[in-house]
């Protein structure tokens, strides 16, 4: 999960990392009494969840109270890469002398952690980065020794910072590497670390994304996630405890098993592209021992889908054999008209494994007017996406 700037400040501010003070806003008139309290001065930020935010006029300057009102009213409702800006930070101004660039992420590749810095940060450095890798320091990082004070020196050694900030720097990175760890995210990134002319480093805009594999040991984090932005389906799907993944299709997918819901995908896409171009609408996977209710709850998840034009269940039967599946399938239909739900689009099940033979006959026993069955994945895959495309 990725959070929007202010939220990547509170964290910050929470592990000691020296921050600005500022305030969120959503309404333009709300930037005068801010402004006020933060001394007369500030800068007006666009909180959206996207890179490049000053290029795009998201970032602004406001002399005074009144000021800051224009800018937000400007600023407030404005497109930046596809992001809709609902929220400004107000934040205190600062002298800047210098702007430095340092991040910590998981480096899947080479299967660690990793230290990024550079004396040559701001807006600029993805080019930085493009055109003088030299001038961007890459310190791999062990997960178990983590960054004390001594790997923090090493790392501000490796990019050159200047004496009279190295220390502050090195204490700020520890920090950092504190919010890494003890809010389990899989990036933090400062950009820029400024010098002020007082000679302070201070943390001016930060990117953090959190794992959300930690959720069940970060209870606070769910506060932070931005619901509004939340897609319906994923959210009612997420309430059910479903593993559920909006897609751009037609075909609604329920499978058992992360590989045969993935591969289920795969020969949908296909079978698609001769039939109208219709696609797979949806990652389900509802796992091994799959009830009527879960299956139920899959089910209303995906026909309350209006982009779905037909159903492919596809289940492979292991330790739940297809019995208790097709069981749970009927039953299912039965409970989803009992709550009141419209159970009108096609659903085309394939059957295979434990006691495929058995699960087929309770199918077709059931005689359902919307359930066709198709014993084979690419026959049946064939059969929704034609239904979809109609
Ligand atoms: N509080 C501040 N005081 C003075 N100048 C600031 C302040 N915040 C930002 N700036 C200036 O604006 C520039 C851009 O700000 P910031 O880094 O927050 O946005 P951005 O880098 O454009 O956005 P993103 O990181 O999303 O690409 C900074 O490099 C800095 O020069
Ligand atoms: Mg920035």
């Amino acid at each position: 999960m990725d959070l929007f700037e202010y939220q990547a400040r509170d964290l910050f501010a929470k592990h000691d990392v020296p921050v600005l003070a500022g305030e969120v806003i959503d309404t333009p008139e709300a930037a005068r009494g801010v402004t006020e309290r933060l001394g007369g001065r500030a800068v007006v930020k666009a909180q959206v969840k996207t890179g490049g935010r000053g290029k795009a006029g998201g970032v602004k300057l406001a002399s005074d109270p009144d000021d800051a009102v224009e800018k937000a009213r400007a600023i407030l409702g404005m497109d930046i890469k596809g992001h809709t800006v609902h929220k400004v930070m107000l934040a205190q101004t600062a002298d800047i002398v210098e702007e430095y660039y340092v991040s910590f992420l998981l480096d899947r590749t080479n299967r660690t952690f990793l230290a990024m810095a550079s004396v040559e940060g701001g807006v600029d450095i993805e080019e930085v980065a493009a055109t003088k890798p030299e001038a961007l320091a890459k310190v791999p990082v062990d997960a178990i020794d983590g960054v004390g004070i001594e790997k923090a020196r090493e790392i501000v050694a490796e990019a050159n910072f200047p004496a009279d900030v190295a220390e502050q720097v090195a204490e700020a990175l520890v920090k950092l590497w504190d919010v890494f760890i003890k809010e389990d995210a899989l990036l933090v990134e400062v950009n820029p670390l400024v010098k002020t002319g007082e000679g302070r480093i201070i943390a001016l805009d930060g990117k953090v994304s959190l794992d959300a594999n930690a959720e069940f040991r970060q209870p606070e984090h769910a506060g932070l996630e931005d619901k509004a932005a939340a897609d319906p389906l994923e959210a009612a799907a997420k309430a059910k405890g479903l593993n559920y993944v909006k897609l751009d299709g037609e075909v609604g997918i329920i499978g058992n098993g992360a590989g045969l819901v993935m591969s289920t995908l795969d020969v949908v896409a296909y079978a698609g592209e001769s039939r109208g171009g219709v696609k797979p609408a949806n990652f389900l996977d509802i796992g091994g021992g799959a009830s009527a209710e879960v299956m139920a709850n899959g089910l209303e998840i995906i026909l309350g889908d209006p982009a779905v034009k037909s159903v492919f269940v596809n289940v492979f039967g292991g330790i739940t054999a297809c019995d208790a599946v097709a069981n749970g399938i009927v039953q299912a239909l039965e409970l989803l008209s009992s709550r009141g739900e419209n159970v009108d689009k096609p659903l085309v099940v394939r059957l295979d494994g434990n006691n495929a033979e058995l699960g087929r006959k309770i199918l077709s026993d059931a005689d359902h007017p919307l359930v066709e069955q198709v014993d084979t994945m690419d026959g049946a895959a064939a059969r929704a996406a034609e239904l979809a495309a109609k």
